[in-house]
């Protein structure tokens, strides 16, 4: 078999973690004791995940973000504050060196939401971050949820419309890559002190910009890291969030659900890409995915059932309200999604939380089934349940059925659902010939995409 060949059969595995919020994605699970989420504070925690990742041979390790906290007409949510739902989040960039340093191989992925600072602003500081981390950072790209607390947080007129976000995310991230890209000629930086010359003027280029939303002239403050531009991830999953991913994604997000459903978003997302004039297998769709997993079913079993018993109602209407601003404890039980009107915030938050209860026709189950669907799905969706082999069968059936590339661990409790999967789960999929073994080093660039290229950069 040859390296590319090899390369088909390898998928990529990632983990989703945020930098507090206990109650993150609407699961409440922090009061259970096999729950560490409540640790978030405490550097040696992240250290130790970060190691145990990376010696397990995970691709990446992966940080949400958000500005924002679920409210109902401009007040925080009572749920928000007693569960700790996006609420404390603290800033997961700057654990990002610290993660770095005690690290060799793993990705380091963060997430940046544009329309907030100045694409020169993020270009210096992500250039700075690879830098430290000598070429395995990931740059998620996100417009940015809970839009309307985030216009009031940052002192905005009003909330700003869901697709003209996506028009300045595009000229954000232009811009932002036309400094990584063209400002500095590779060999710019000479460092020569028998000249001396540190760097070669004659090398280095004036950007020049004058856009819709943004103006910049200069040049790059910071000398090219090993990947010029991070790796970038996307999750938006709305139509015209779909288009920004196609056109500018290294790696797409989708958060599970029913598998002919991804299959045909994935399909989507890669025809798209071929309109770009992409590679459409250039992509690497994964999916956020979680697991109870134990050497015996029964305790797999039994984890996914007291999981299923911490869920409440209040916490998932409670994300719900921050994702899509619409209060489901406000409506009427009996009747579907269709009866709340899109306005200038419903319709204009994220999208895809509502098309997934709104068919075609109006239709779909009503706001007393979604509530139960949430709470014991989470805001996130499909979670697998067995031992090692009987996770890893699922997984290739979700991979057969879906195109799917790999996944993101979305751990439910916390550490110990990182451990037993990299202690259960990472041997047998590696034993399958799903996934390399650890160490394969390189840039976050090289390893997603060793079959297809062998540079670090774009
Ligand atoms: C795996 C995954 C991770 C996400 N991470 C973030 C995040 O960190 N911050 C954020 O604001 N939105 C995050 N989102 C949400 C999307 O990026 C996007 O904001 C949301 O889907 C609404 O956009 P849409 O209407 O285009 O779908 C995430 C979604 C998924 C599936």
């Amino acid at each position: 078999m040859n390296r590319k060949e090899q390369e088909m059969d390898r998928i990529y595995v990632g983990v989703f973690e945020m930098f507090g919020s206990p109650s993150a994605r609407g699961v409440s699970a922090w009061t259970h004791p096999r729950s560490d989420l409540t640790r978030f504070h405490d550097v040696a925690h992240w250290v130790d995940l970060a190691r145990t990742l990376d010696e397990a041979g995970f691709d990446w390790l992966f940080f949400a973000d958000s500005f924002g906290y679920p409210t109902v007409g401009g007040q925080m949510v009572d749920a928000a504050a007693r569960w700790g739902i996006n609420f404390p989040l603290l800033d997961p960039q700057l654990l990002l060196p610290i993660l770095a340093a005690n690290t060799r191989d793993i990705g380091l992925v963060v997430t940046e939401t544009t329309g907030l600072h100045h694409p020169f602003e993020t270009a210096r500081r992500f250039a700075t971050l690879d830098h430290l981390a000598d070429g395995r950072v990931g740059m998620n790209v996100v417009t940015g949820s809970i839009q309307n607390v985030v216009a009031d947080l940052f002192g905005h007129e009003r909330m700003r419309e869901h697709d003209m976000r996506y028009d300045m995310a595009q000229e954000y991230l232009d811009l932002a890559r036309r400094y990584w890209e063209e400002s500095w000629e590779d060999g710019a930086l000479v460092q020569d002190p028998s000249t001396p010359v540190y760097a070669d003027p004659a090398r280095l280029h004036r950007i020049e910009h004058d856009g819709r939303f943004y103006r910049s002239s200069g040049y790059l403050t910071v000398d090219p890291s090993p990947q010029r531009t991070p790796v970038i991830f996307q999750a938006g999953s709305s139509g015209r969030g779909k288009e920004f991913a196609a056109a500018n994604a290294d790696c797409v997000l989708l958060q599970s659900a029913d598998p002919a459903q991804m299959a045909a978003n994935i399909a989507d997302i890669r025809a798209r890409a071929a309109a770009h004039g992409r590679d459409p297998r250039s992509i690497r769709v994964v999916a956020t995915q979680s697991f109870f997993v134990a050497e015996d079913a029964r305790d797999a079993q039994r984890l996914r059932d007291q999981f299923r018993d911490a869920q409440t109602i209040e916490v998932a209407a409670a994300m719900f309200v921050s994702n899509t601003g619409i209060d489901l404890l406000a409506l009427d039980p009996d009747k579907p999604l269709s009866q709340v009107p899109l306005d200038d915030v419903v319709g204009q938050m994220g999208q895809s939380n509502i098309d997934r209860f709104v068919g075609p026709d109006g239709e779909g189950p009503t706001v007393a089934e979604i509530l139960e669907q949430l709470r014991v799905r989470g805001i996130r969706g499909s979670q697998i349940v067995g031992t090692p082999e009987q996770v890893v069968d699922r997984i290739e059936d979700l991979l057969a059925a879906t195109d799917l590339d790999g996944f993101m661990l979305d751990p439910l409790f916390g550490g110990e659902d990182v451990r037993d999967f990299a202690r259960l789960v990472m041997p047998e999929l590696r034993r399958r010939g799903r996934i390399p073994e650890a160490g394969v080093g390189g840039t976050l660039r090289e390893r997603l995409f060793a079959a297809d290229t062998a540079t670090p950069r774009l």
